[in-house]
């Protein structure tokens, strides 16, 4: 098969590789996950699976059969080879490693794709729920081919809010808990699912108002944050100014509870410091 010239890839195409690679390496997850895999431990609480390295290859496997051009930024190996591309994947082979590791079942595989810096397509497949959430800058965001849109919350008060906790809690004062004690108190439900991809598709799909966290890498958010825009939500940093993948902070939600989100965040005059 031809493969594409790089100035000439349809956003359709681009998108259903996306899809066919999360597909495919969520099968893999599922077979791991039955068969049993080996855990390395990055530090005492960070770990990665045999299963993380597989479906990591699965996905680079299938986006360079098709797009060798491509620059591909993937976790576990960082970016690939120095490649000068418009086009930058961005993958999560397995984000929730810890629920995965655990048998918790809420985690999943996390495409994005940008175009000139520009979010483009982003793909969070769900393999354990066979949830495939889908997004095409300017073209909606879709849960199984079906429409999804942010929910109608307009008050913290009724809202449920998800954060999550970066691997160095233990070391760092920056560590989220004293944002995370404010919310409790101000929000209707609280939750942690230990899967930023799905909180944000969640935040998308209107099950979540809103989601908050301080350090998070682009492997974890370049999916979720086409898919959320296009589900119509907002996505900024602590100060309300426009995110980017590459910065750790972020706050995404249904647009309507986020200036009040933005204001518990900033309610500490020295947010880094624990309460
Ligand atoms: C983690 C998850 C978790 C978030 C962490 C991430 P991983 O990714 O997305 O929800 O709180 O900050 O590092 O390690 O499971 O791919
Ligand atoms: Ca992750
Ligand atoms: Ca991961």
């Amino acid at each position: 098969m031809s493969v594409p010239r790089e100035e000439n890839c349809p956003p359709e195409h681009v998108l259903s590789v996306a899809i066919e690679a999360a597909r495919a390496a969520g099968s893999l997850l599922l077979q791991y996950a039955r068969s049993g895999f080996r855990i390395e431990h990055k530090n005492p609480i960070n770990l990665v699976t045999e299963a993380d390295h597989a479906a990591e290859q699965c996905v680079i496997d299938r986006v360079r059969a098709k797009f060798p051009t491509h620059r591909i930024l993937a976790e576990e190996r960082g970016v690939e080879a120095q490649l000068i591309s418009r086009y930058h994947w961005i993958v999560d082979p397995l984000d929730g490693t810890t629920n995965f590791a655990h048998g918790f079942p809420v985690y999943a595989v996390s495409i994005g794709v940008q175009y000139d810096g520009r979010g483009l397509i982003g793909v969070v497949y769900d393999a354990t729920r066979d949830e495939l959430f889908t997004a095409k800058a300017g073209d909606g965001a879709c849960l199984n081919g079906s429409s999804i849109a942010v929910s109608s919350t307009d008050q913290l008060d009724s809202a449920l809010l998800v954060t999550g906790f970066a691997y160095d809690i233990r070391d760092t004062p920056n560590n989220n808990l004293n944002h995370f004690a404010r919310f409790a108190l101000k929000a209707q439900g609280l939750r942690r699912t230990g899967s930023a991809a799905l909180d944000l598709c969640y935040v998308a799909a209107g099950r979540f108002d809103g989601f908050w966290e301080v350090k998070l890498s682009p492997w974890d958010t370049a999916a979720g944050v086409v898919i959320l825009c296009e589900a119509g939500g907002r996505v900024t940093d602590f100060h309300g100014n426009p995110h980017s993948i590459y910065q750790p902070e972020l706050v995404a939600s249904n647009g309507r509870i986020h200036e009040a989100m933005l204001a518990v965040l900033l309610e500490d005059p020295s947010p880094n410091q624990p309460t």
